[in-house]
């Protein structure tokens, strides 16, 4: 099995950026974590950040017919991106929303979620357990 973990604008700056809501762990540390995890359940995994709406939509692209699962954190993309909505659709390969802060407690910007539409689930306000959880879902549905 191959995971696609794909995180959208700023969140190469975790453990800088508002570390009161994102917490003081870096990007790096998040990748270990994950990288760590696929190696327990024996699948591959492949990490992605970016910071440009049309690179996260190739990427996407790019996963249609070689990869079984996307855990994707659109980060601000999350509330605006028709187009990732839309990549994801067209790959329609299983994928799982993150989000590191519990985005529904937020401001209302926040409450408007478009790739949601072409998830199967959504994992909010867990911090990076968040994308242990994704995976698990997503390893889980592909066993079954
Ligand atoms: C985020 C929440 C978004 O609203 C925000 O724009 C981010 C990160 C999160 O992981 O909590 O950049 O996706």
């Amino acid at each position: 099995m191959k995971i696609l973990v794909i995180n959208g604008p700023n969140l190469n700056m975790l453990g800088i950026r508002e570390p009161d809501i994102y917490g003081k762990s870096t990007y790096n540390d998040l990748c270990e974590m994950i990288k760590t995890h696929a190696e327990k359940l024996g699948i591959e995994v492949e990490l992605y950040q970016s910071n440009h709406e049309g690179d996260i939509v190739d990427k996407i692209q790019s996963a249609y017919g070689n990869t079984d699962g996307i855990v994707i954190n659109p980060a601000a993309y999350t509330h605006t991106s028709v187009a990732i909505l839309d990549a994801l659709k067209a790959v329609a390969v299983p994928a799982v929303e993150v989000h590191i802060s519990d985005v529904d407690s937020r401001e209302d910007f926040r409450q408007i979620s478009y790739v949601r539409l072409a998830c199967i689930a959504t994992i909010s306000g867990h911090g990076f357990d968040g994308y242990i959880e994704a995976m698990d879902i997503l390893m889980q549905r592909n066993e079954s």
